[in-house]
């Protein structure tokens, strides 16, 4: 019978059984026909969503969401063939959760980039059925020792995915200390499309950009984002949705989110690619990261007492 594990030895946490099973796990939160927990690889335990609107899979691990296919459709989300599944590692591809800082820190270049929330355990709250088909669960993030040591701010995280005819993720803070604390994040959501030269973003026209290739600098995004080598950039103060065109799928994926004012577009390229050794030759050319998040001078202030919600629902249309 597999335990649960809520730490990592990799990041020197201390292993701590949550004396949940698999069986458990299945008859507190299990759904018949439509949500079971089960081990993946790297001994991983993840939620197994199939409903009439679509399938998912969630990494209790970093409240990973790693795949979402609507049925009779492409996936929607990317998840690399070469992604490595270990305790206490990030998952390439899917929806990992940056949270609760966005890059590097602003401060201790020794803590983790993007935060610690995509590498600790997440403990299941709550799981049900919804009147249209769609499965809704929530994950909440397991503070230890090391999570306090790198975060001294009273507060809670929880993630909750809702898997129907659309996907949506919503990541809620709430301060539950004294005192405001500054927060970073991003649903840094990879996206599976036919191929990077086949693929259009619409939506940051007319916005300023941080580039993060070479030389840092501020540009002004003019008409809409096409990808030829290597793209890392933050769009600040923007709410728009965005919208990802795939002349190679005939489709487009919508991205409308809610608090959150900075986007995040990612493509590493082949060398950069080559050098993370978890995309494999021409990885790369599959993908896309399009990040709702809130970054660089869009970071949040969550004052004593509020609750703070990043929300993003993820949806295909016909390409116009
Ligand atoms: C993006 C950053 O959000 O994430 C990039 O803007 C970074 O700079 C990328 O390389 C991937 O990060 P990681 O830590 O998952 O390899």
């Amino acid at each position: 019978m597999a335990h649960i594990q809520i730490c990592s030895e990799n990041n020197g946490f201390t292993i701590q059984d949550i004396t949940m099973t698999l069986a458990d796990l299945n008859q507190r939160f299990g759904i018949n026909n439509n949500l079971i927990f089960s081990e993946i690889a790297g001994g991983l335990i993840a939620a197994q969503i199939n409903n009439a609107h679509a399938s998912a899979s969630i990494a209790l691990q970093g409240a990973h969401l790693m795949t979402y296919q609507p049925n009779d459709e492409e996936p929607v989300i990317w998840l690399s063939k070469y992604a490595k599944f270990a305790a206490g590692k990030s998952i390439r591809g899917g929806v990992p959760i940056c949270w609760p800082w966005f890059g590097a820190h602003a401060t201790d270049s020794k803590l983790p980039g993007h935060g610690y929330a995509r590498t600790v355990m997440w403990e299941v709250l709550e799981s049900k059925a919804l009147p249209d088909g769609a499965t809704f669960i929530s994950l909440g993030l397991i503070e230890t020792d090391a999570t306090r040591a790198q975060w001294p701010h009273p507060c809670t995280a929880k993630v909750e995915i809702t898997v129907g005819k659309n996907l949506r993720v919503e990541l809620v803070t709430q301060n539950t200390g004294k005192e405001a604390f500054t927060l970073g994040e991003a649903l840094h959501t990879y996206f599976h499309i036919s191929d990077v030269a086949q693929m259009t973003i619409r939506g940051l026209e007319g916005c300023d950009y941080l580039d993060k290739v070479g030389e840092p600098a501020r540009r002004t995004q003019k008409d809409g984002i096409v990808i030829e080598s290597e793209v890392d950039r933050i769009y600040v103060d923007t709410t728009a949705d965005c919208v990802i065109e795939d002349r190679g799928l005939k489709r487009a994926i919508r991205i409308a989110k809610q608090g959150s004012r900075s986007t995040v577009v990612w493509n590493p390229w082949t060398e950069k690619a080559d050098k993370m050794g978890d995309f494999g030759q021409d990885g790369h050319r599959g993908m896309v990261c399009v990040e709702s998040a809130n970054a660089a001078h869009n970071v949040v202030s969550v004052a004593p007492g509020e609750t703070h919600r990043l929300a993003v629902v993820y949806s295909v249309e016909a390409l116009k």
